[in-house]
């Protein structure tokens, strides 16, 4: 690849300021490592629809498709809670996942060593936790149709949001949990409601058939998605990798999230198909937590998850899996220093703000690579 073109796209709340850790660190790699990128902005969420009525507007869509990748902070807050739904904030995310076709979401969830006791769990149930959990993102009753509040003449409302799940879209999100789960400890557990949802009945079904056709050398299991988060929170290390449904998938990864000590600790990847001539594939990096108003514009929100789905853009879209180990040690290391943002914090440990964390990790990352 011959430039590697990234659009930011910082959003509302503590977006910007976690987003602006990630500069620094792409500002280092491009003065001291040569890396190459070329970097654009945009707006979306909130601040987009304050700039010009969209939660994304076409121009910053048709740069997203252009890009080698997006990097993404957050949107929302209660500054845009009355605007019409259809241009709310959240909707800006949920245009670039669909017509970027980012059909895969990956979040994992590793309990880093200094945190164990971070977590509102048992230290021994977190310790040496490494799941991955993938999310179908482009289906599911997020996008499925209708999506209405009818009225219903007497008084009375209904609201319809439909669950809809092809056999193709099951397919091909099992497929990359097979494949992934091939890398790691080669165990799948798919997690649905069959016992009450059609789409659960099919989903099983598909990702069993897929399972025997091609991948019948991982193990795999079956949980109810209500069994599952319960699990999650008993013992998670049972799991390697779980894959799920779009909304399952958003819940069951906030769980996951706790597990590793706070929400701003959890990266992720929402990726594509990639293209069959060039191998590349869209892509999408965007911590799991949201924009945080409670602690926006305080300069203590935690940048770890921005910079972990920065970690993940350089393995996944640039094959920069040396930097990205480095980038992940570095973190790692900053946390086995004793630093830490507010949300971790604990007795006898240093607390850092957002920039003075960011700081740390580049300086760290930086040593790590002379
Ligand atoms: P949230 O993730 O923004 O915050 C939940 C709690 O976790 C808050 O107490 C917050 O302070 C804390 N938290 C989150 N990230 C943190 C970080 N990096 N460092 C320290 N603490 C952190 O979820 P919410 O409050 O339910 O939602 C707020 C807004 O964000 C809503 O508008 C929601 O729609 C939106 N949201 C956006 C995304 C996204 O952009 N990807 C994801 C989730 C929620
Ligand atoms: C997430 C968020 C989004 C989701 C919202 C902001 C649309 O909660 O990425 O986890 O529900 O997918
Ligand atoms: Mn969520």
């Amino acid at each position: 690849m011959a430039t590697k073109k990234l659009l930011l796209l910082p959003g509302d709340g503590i977006g910007p300021e976690a987003m602006a850790e990630v500069a620094k660190l792409i500002d280092m790699m491009n003065t001291e490592l040569g890396a190459g990128f070329e970097t654009e902005e945009g707006l979306v969420g909130g601040s987009a629809y304050d700039a010009h009525g969209q939660a994304i507007s076409d121009a910053d869509m048709a740069k997203a498709l252009a890009a080698d990748a997006v990097l993404f902070g957050a949107v929302g807050g209660p500054k845009w809670d009355g605007i019409p739904y259809e241009v709310r904030p959240e909707a800006g995310l949920l245009r670039l996942r669909k017509e970027m076709e980012l059909f895969a979401n990956l979040r994992p969830a590793i309990c880093y060593p200094a945190l164990a006791a971070s977590s509102s769990l048992k230290q021994e149930v977190v310790e040496g936790l490494d799941i991955l959990i993938i999310r179908e993102l482009t289906g599911g009753v997020y996008f499925g149709e209708p999506k209405e509040i009818i009225d219903l003449g007497n008084g009375q409302k209904r609201g319809i949001d439909t669950q809809v799940y092809d056999t193709f879209e099951i397919e091909r999100i099992s497929g990359v949990a097979f494949e992934l789960a091939r890398t790691r400890r080669n165990k799948v557990c798919s997690m649905e409601k069959r016992n009450v949802m059609k789409s659960g009945v099919l989903w099983n079904e598909v990702v069993t058939a897929t399972h025997k056709e091609r991948y019948s050398d991982v193990e795999l299991t079956h949980m109810l998605a209500d069994a599952g988060g319960m699990q999650l929170v008993r013992w998670p290390k049972q799991f390697d990798v779980i894959v799920t449904d779009n909304l399952f998938g958003d819940m069951l990864s906030d769980v996951a999230a706790m597990l590793t000590g706070s929400l701003g600790m959890l990266p992720s990847a929402s990726l594509g198909a990639p293209d069959p001539k060039t191998g590349s594939r869209k892509a999408l990096y965007e911590p799991v937590h949201g924009s945080a108003p409670d602690i926006a514009g305080q300069g203590i929100a935690n940048p770890i998850a921005m910079i972990a789905s920065f970690a993940m853009c350089l393995r996944y879209s640039f094959n920069m899996v040396e930097e990205a180990d480095r980038l992940e040690k570095a973190i790692s290391a900053v946390l086995d220093e004793g630093c830490r943002t507010r949300d971790v914090m604990s007795e006898g440990m240093t607390e850092l703000g957002t920039g003075a964390m960011g700081d740390a990790i580049v300086e760290k990352f930086r040593s790590l690579s002379s």
